[in-house]
């Protein structure tokens, strides 16, 4: 395969071990079909399963799904109760899945700010699928990447002022190894491949540290109707990839 080569990690590794998701295009799915945004998220739920399920079976060590950004408050009211009440029902709904395929629930993002009900659900499901030892489902939720980062830089800061690290005898390279550690994830296995749906060539805020050297998949079909062939497709358009991180295929 012809991405097998230096891949900074020392692994060398060309299969997909971890594929990010940004999951767009429901509110224009519904409004096409004249129906409120919300019926387009609600056909995404069924969407996330479909893709989890596929996702399990094709041996991913990680799939991580944007649910719902720092910048999605910005939604009106009802969209945004809607969309907590869905994840809710979700988290509580996927358990008897979850356990049977043996998979481990997490999540991503400042989770201490949603709802009441939608945290201790999903405290719940992370607790409960805390020891499976299949594949990891990472949930991005109110997940926002420069506030991961800016989170990330305050406990860094913290730990230098309370002395139990030395910020002046650090290298770059301690200072960013310090910092990955300190991230909501901290051991998250690298980043293959980002695939975004509904045709948008956009990060918007979403693991941008992460992202350093993968892959982007943009799918033009929107996020309702994917489903697992167009999973394989991004996988396949991955798999057809060079990478070389910066170094070169072959030494000369
Ligand atoms: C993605 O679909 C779901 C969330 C952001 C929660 P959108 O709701 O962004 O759909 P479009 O982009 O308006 O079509
Ligand atoms: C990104 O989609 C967030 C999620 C998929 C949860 P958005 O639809 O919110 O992003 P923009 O506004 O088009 O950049
Ligand atoms: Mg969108």
């Amino acid at each position: 395969m012809r991405n097998g080569t230096t891949d900074g990690q020392g692994t060398g590794a060309c299969a997909v071990r971890h594929i990010a998701i940004i999951m767009d295009g429901n509110g224009r799915w519904a409004e096409a079909r004249g129906l409120e945004r919300i019926k387009g998220h609600e056909s995404g739920v069924e969407s996330v399963r479909a893709v989890t399920r596929h996702a399990a079976k094709l041996g991913l060590e990680q799939l991580t799904l944007f649910a719902f950004s720092t910048e999605n408050w910005k939604r009106p009211e009802h969209e945004v109760a809607c969309l907590m009440e869905l994840l809710e029902r979700y988290l509580v709904d996927e358990r008897d899945e979850l356990m049977e395929s043996s998979i481990r629930l997490r999540s991503i993002g400042r989770t201490e700010h949603l709802p009441d009900a939608v945290r201790d659900a999903l405290h719940a499901t992370e607790t409960l699928t805390a020891d499976n030892g299949g594949m990891t489902l990472c949930l991005a939720l109110n997940y926002g990447s420069r506030t991961e980062l800016a989170d990330a830089a305050r406990k860094l800061a913290a730990d230098g002022a309370a002395g139990r690290i030395d910020l002046e005898a650090m290298t770059p390279e301690d200072v960013e190894r310090a910092l990955g550690e300190r991230l909501y994830q901290p051991g998250m296995p690298p980043l293959d491949l980002l695939v975004r749906t509904a045709g948008e060539q956009r990060l918007s805020n979403f693991l941008l540290w992460q992202m350093s050297y993968g892959e982007f998949h943009v799918s033009p079909v929107e996020w309702p109707e994917f489903r697992e062939p167009d999973l394989d497709r991004a996988v396949e358009d991955y798999a057809s990839r060079t990478r070389s991180f910066g170094g070169l295929l072959q030494a000369r």
